[in-house]
């Protein structure tokens, strides 16, 4: 039996942080060996936002060596740059005609940009989300490995999946409707960043977010300086998001009796007896993650001074998710009826 097709895609604009770890690239870590399993480096998509395209060589290369130091193996999983399967160009077109721009207008990751870049509100940025969804459908992908900022463009996804079957199917799904997939009980992910405003992000707030490539001694000044409170006014109270954010990095990283020796003195806790010291609890979630990251960065740097071994890996990938591609637009174009001899 064919092993289930699992897709998810990053853009390659600065470097990956563990909220990027947390909310993808672990999923796929145990999903390498039971299914199909396609990772790329979203490069066309990252020019919406007009980034120094001298830099795309470097960040390209990056996100490919970090995923693969975090463990992705490049004989399993297929990995590949967007811009090598000039397939997604033309079902993007398709699926554009099937996109509607209020409800592009609505997203909220359009908003968002609009908001912080007012003077460029160009068309790639308003039909991003038609993009993503030809990534994914090109290779009819079924579960989509994200956090939770990509829930909305999930669902648009589906939509225009479906769309384009109900249009050109004839009663047959010719592209399968994707989910985002998460093994954290199925609810997505999201990490905030360190200062409690917001999610980690790869290109904002650098201070507060958590790079792979940090080095120890940034390690330990970032979470040294996370925002915590005077401890809890009651016991077993409910956690600010800002502190279940150290704990749900501490899980990540910690062993399973430190987090509980945190949860128990957290729950202990109240105004005027705070038994829990987050001072304490900062540097033990520092140690852990130095030993978590420590090795990622080392082997990302010797990846990174191997480029043929890194352009090996990205033809290899380029030539299997082309051969996917090709085939799915077959059928796609011939549902279309653009098809004359
Ligand atoms: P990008 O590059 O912003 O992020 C890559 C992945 O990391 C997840 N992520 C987070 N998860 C938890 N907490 C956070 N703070 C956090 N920040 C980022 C993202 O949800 C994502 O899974 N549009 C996508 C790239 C893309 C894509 C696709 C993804 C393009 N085509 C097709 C899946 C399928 C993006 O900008 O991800």
């Amino acid at each position: 039996m064919s092993k289930e097709r699992v897709l998810t895609g990053i853009r390659p604009t600065g470097y990956l942080h563990i909220g990027n770890y947390f909310g993808a690239t672990r999923n796929f870590l145990r999903m390498q060996d039971d299914f199909d399993c396609f990772v790329f480096v979203a490069d066309w998509h990252s020019l919406t936002t007009h980034p120094d395209t001298s830099e795309l060589q470097n960040g390209v290369r990056r996100v490919l060596a970090e995923n693969i130091a975090c463990g992705l193996d490049p004989e399993k999983v297929t990995l590949y740059i967007q811009s090598d399967v000039p397939e997604i160009a033309e079902l993007y077109l398709y699926l554009n005609m099937l996109a509607y721009k209020g409800e592009l207008e609505k997203t909220t990751t359009f908003k968002e940009k609009v908001r912080q870049h007012p003077d460029n509100v160009n068309a790639g940025l308003l039909t991003y989300p038609v993009l993503q969804a030809a990534d994914i459908v090109i290779h009819r992908a079924g579960k989509v490995p994200v956090g939770k900022d990509q829930e909305q463009h999930l669902e648009m996804a589906r939509n225009f999946a479906q769309r384009f079957n109900f249009r050109y199917g004839n009663g047959d799904i010719i592209l399968p409707e994707p989910q985002a997939f998460s093994y954290d009980g199925g609810d997505l992910v999201k990490i905030l960043s360190l200062n409690g405003e917001g999610k980690m992000s790869k290109s904002e707030n650098e201070m507060n977010t958590l790079y792979l490539a940090d080095d120890d001694e940034m390690i330990r000044k970032k979470i040294m300086k996370s925002k915590t409170d005077q401890g809890p006014e009651t016991e077993n109270s409910i956690k600010p998001d800002y502190i279940e954010n150290l704990f749900t990095l501490m899980k990540l990283v910690s062993t399973a009796d430190t987090v509980a020796y945190f949860e128990e003195k957290y729950n202990q806790s109240s105004a005027g007896n705070c038994v829990i010291r987050y001072g304490d609890m900062k540097k033990q979630l520092a140690e852990d993650m130095i030993a978590f990251i420590a090795p990622i960065r080392q082997k990302a740097n010797e990846m990174l001074q191997n480029k043929e071994y890194l352009a090996t890996v990205m033809k290899a990938g380029r030539d299997k998710a082309r051969a996917s591609a090709s085939e799915t637009l077959r059928v796609v174009r011939r549902a279309i009826g653009v098809t004359y001899y």
